[in-house]
């Protein structure tokens, strides 16, 4: 056999992991292989991998008779949408995808090469775990990888794909990185699974229940983004990318559109419902002022009261985060808090303005939010705005009451631009409890207190429930008719473009975590 031919034999055989029995039991699970993952996830033919031939040297139990192609794990890079990005993909076919000392050297070192070419890395994991043979070298494996995810935090866009199991503190990697998907009813993610907590505590729990994509993706909000099957999931993958710049000393890029940049939204002139206590969806005035009606939502089945999404605006990428009055009145909670400052600390990190959509009745009251640690998770969302040196633009529609008006971006957070609707209320609570207290002896002296009441919340309403009072302070720069909304933040933004703001040298900030 000559040279060439043997080369080719080599990888071949290479490329087929644990055999085709494997790959078939892969497919039979309803999912694709590493290699499979990794064409749907590049541009066409533009994956080239590396470290092919890599393998482990672990003699412990039968290992050194133990063939493992490529240590389980494929490695190397190519373009999404014609950038620069890597990727690992565990391969569950090769021990179960579990992690050597070798499979962790070969994430290591794409990690190590995204960081020096300040490119985007994605993580496909399908895996056991530690390799159970290879003992602390496992270990010291996943130590690595947690070491380059964090020092690679703030700096690449980190992307880690749930596609299997991901078990013990194989979690922690992509824990630390930047968005999680997880696919629906093939992938779980828990710290000990059911048998051991049926062990410990008794407690009967299908992995899928403890540790489904579902479960991370609405209740433990781990997990960012779910996807049907893996083709859908890395085809989401590949959207969120066009989001991201390649690293934080860039812009995300900007995609052309026809969307015209003063383009008039007449319907938002009576879109809030005059009576203050109606809801009303907020997703739809986010997809009216987005180009193309098009957003991308993170964490959509998280903390609802919430929105956070990246839409664009004229071209480019813009993170919103939005009070949704259909949920919980929009009412700002832990989950609500954890969820906005997460969003917009990676905003931040990678050069994305902020536009803000306020319509907020407060902060949740409730033992539950005051025992769950309300005034330390709020204080991450003042902390993260504070923080953020990016254009923030905040637009009241309606409600901006108390703590959480500042909490959603108000002037001295920092805000760049604050744009108000004719229907802003703008003051410390609503009418009806701040007449109840202020008046409180009034109306109790009174001969006919409801009349008294009502006459009260009505010279409350008239004194503060309207941006005016507000705007004669300069702490709202302007109140706009609705219908410009797109027209105005894009002008804004447009101003605010060449923003440069830098906070004093530290060696970092003490956000309260
Ligand atoms: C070595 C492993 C392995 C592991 C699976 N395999 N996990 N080999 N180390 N951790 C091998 C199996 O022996 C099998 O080999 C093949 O992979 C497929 O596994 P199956 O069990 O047949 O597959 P399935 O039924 O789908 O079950 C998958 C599984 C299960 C749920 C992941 O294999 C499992 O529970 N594995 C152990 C998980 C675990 O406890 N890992 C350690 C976690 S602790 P053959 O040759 O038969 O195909 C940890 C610490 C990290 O990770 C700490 C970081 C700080």
């Amino acid at each position: 056999m000559n040279k060439l031919e043997e080369l080719r034999q080599f990888k071949e055989k290479i490329a087929l992991g644990g055999g085709q029995k494997r790959i078939d039991a892969q497919h039979k699970k309803g999912k694709l292989t590493a290699r499979e993952r990794l064409d749907i996830l590049f541009d066409d033919d533009s994956f080239v991998e590396i470290d092919v031939f890599v393998s482990h040297r672990c003699t412990n139990f039968d290992m050194a008779d133990t063939k493992a192609p490529g240590d389980g794990v494929v490695t190397g890079y190519g373009t999404v949408d014609g950038r620069l990005v890597f990727a690992y993909a565990q391969d569950f076919t090769v021990l179960g995808g579990s992690l050597g000392e070798y499979h962790a050297e070969k994430i290591v070192k794409v990690q190590g090469m995204a960081l020096k070419m300040g490119a985007p890395i994605v993580g496909l994991n399908d895996s056991g775990g530690a390799r159970i043979q290879e003992g602390v070298n496992a270990l010291s494996g996943f130590g690595k990888i947690f070491y380059n995810n964090t020092i690679s935090s703030g700096v690449i866009p980190q992307i880690s794909v749930i596609m299997g199991p991901c078990a013990g503190g194989a979690v922690y990697s992509p824990a630390i990185t930047d968005f999680i998907f997880m696919v629906d009813k093939t992938s779980q993610m828990f710290i000990t699974g059911p048998e051991v907590i049926k062990t410990v505590t008794g407690e009967d729990i299908s992995a899928e229940q403890l540790g489904g994509a579902m479960t991370h993706n609405s209740v433990s909000g781990v997990a960012h983004f779910i996807g049907t099957d893996d083709t859908e999931t890395l085809m989401q993958v590949r959207e969120l990318l066009s989001y991201m710049p390649s690293n934080n000393l860039e812009t995300a890029p900007i995609y052309a559109t026809n969307d015209d940049p003063n383009r008039m939204i007449p319907e938002f002139n009576d879109i809030i419902p005059d009576n203050p206590n109606k809801a009303y969806d907020v997703y739809d005035i986010i997809t009216k002022i987005a180009d193309e009606g098009k957003i991308f939502d993170v964490m959509p089945h998280y903390a609802k009261n919430m929105v956070t999404c990246f839409i664009r605006l004229d071209g480019a990428t813009v993170g919103v985060i939005a009070n949704q009055p259909k949920f919980g009145a929009g009412c700002l909670d832990i989950n609500a808090s954890d969820k906005a400052a997460r969003f917009i600390r990676r905003c931040d990190a990678f050069n994305i303005p902020l536009l803000t959509i306020e319509d907020v009745p407060g902060f949740l009251p409730g033992a539950d939010q005051e025992y769950g640690g309300i005034i330390r998770h709020g204080a991450k969302m003042l902390y993260a705005y504070c923080e953020a040196t990016v254009p923030k633009v905040t637009m009241i529609l309606r409600k901006a009451y108390g703590g959480a008006y500042i909490g959603m971006c108000n002037k001295e957070l920092g805000s760049d631009m604050v744009l108000a609707w004719p229907s802003a209320q703008i003051a410390v609570m609503g009418a009806a409890g701040a007449a109840n207290i202020v008046f409180k002896k009034d109306i109790k002296a009174a001969d006919d207190p409801e009349a008294k009441r009502q006459e009260k919340i009505a010279e409350y309403e008239e004194r503060f429930n309207n941006p005016y009072r507000a705007a004669e302070m300069g702490y709202v720069d302007d109140i706009i008719e609705p219908a410009t909304a797109r027209q105005r933040i894009i002008s804004a933004l447009d101003m605010l473009s060449t923003k440069r703001e830098s906070l004093p040298a530290k060696k970092h900030g003490n956000i309260p975590l």
